[in-house]
């Protein structure tokens, strides 16, 4: 596997593969790996001829309140797993190599990119656009793979690729859990025991009330207000939102009549865990 900690590195390995005609296919990660991230590279790797990972915690996408500073990093872990699963190329750069000290371009969303998660982190999405954008122009991917966990950010990175013409297929992979249904995520590391045992209800609970919805046929709000109060038995100590969205522009609807998507965040101590699941209208099944 070829590390390179550099564009001007990267660039000339890239540029031999493309000169073979291979195709290629690049996982972002900011690192502290999982086996959610696996699953991205096992399909990267299916729809490519080279796969890259990228690693760095970028830090346009994190508050000044937030975890840049203490957020998990095992270079060495990361890239013997990477190199495990078959990975040909990480791309790890310095700060300095990818923003210019005057840096001052920021590609912002509006739509899908608000709302939801960006209600909190109103950095975070012009965060992660302005990063992906950077990382498909200097990798130039074929194909690039996000999670389904974070599912805003992958209808936002949909929606960047197509309004800006950015010639890259973008894939979302399913989300991979823990035996109890806990979404994997890098954060899940910080989650005392008590709260790692209590971490499932919100799996738990989005599925009871995607089905309560179904069953009920209309009325959101009092079904998320039975919800909320389930996490917050379970020891939860605060719901961020819980929102059932047309699954393709986020937009809130309360009809299971179409495609939707039931996104979920809420605090267990000081961890902010999100999950989603899919909500398919009762004729569709
Ligand atoms: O999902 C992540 O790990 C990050 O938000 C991403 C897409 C790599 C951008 O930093």
């Amino acid at each position: 596997m070829i590390r390179c900690k550099t564009k001007m590195e990267l660039r000339d390995v890239l540029a031999d593969w493309r000169r073979a005609g291979e195709r290629i296919g690049a996982v972002p990660t900011m690192g502290a790996l999982h086996q959610g991230h696996l699953s991205l590279i096992a399909a990267a790797k299916k729809l490519s001829d080279r796969t890259v990972a990228t690693i760095f915690v970028n830090p346009l996408q994190f508050g000044p309140n937030e975890d840049f500073d203490t957020y998990p990093r095992d270079m060495d872990r990361d890239l013997e797993m990477l190199k495990a699963r078959g990975c040909d190329l990480v791309f790890a750069p310095e700060r300095a190599d990818l923003f210019a000290q005057d840096f001052s371009t920021k590609i912002s969303v509006a739509g899908v990119g608000e709302g939801h998660c960006a209600k909190t982190r109103p950095q975070f999405f012009d965060g992660v656009a302005t990063i992906v954008t950077k990382l498909l122009m200097i990798l130039a991917p074929d194909v690039a793979v996000f999670g389904e966990k974070d599912y805003q950010q992958l209808t936002v990175i949909k929606r960047l690729v197509r309004d800006l013409d950015i010639p890259v297929e973008i894939i979302g992979a399913p989300i991979i859990r823990e035996e109890d249904g806990l979404a994997m995520s890098s954060r899940n590391q910080y989650l005392t025991s008590p709260e790692r045992a209590a971490a499932p209800v919100l799996f738990e609970t989005i599925n009871l009330a995607a089905d309560k919805f179904i069953d009920a046929g209309s009325g959101w709000s009092k079904i998320h207000d039975w919800a909320a109060a389930q996490i917050l038995k379970a020891g939860f100590s605060k719901v961020d939102y819980l929102n059932m969205v047309d699954a393709d522009t986020l937009t809130a609807i309360d009809k299971p009549d179409r495609p939707a998507r039931l996104l979920a965040a809420a605090w267990i101590g000081r961890t902010r865990l999100i999950d989603n699941i899919a909500v398919s209208p009762p004729d569709s099944a």
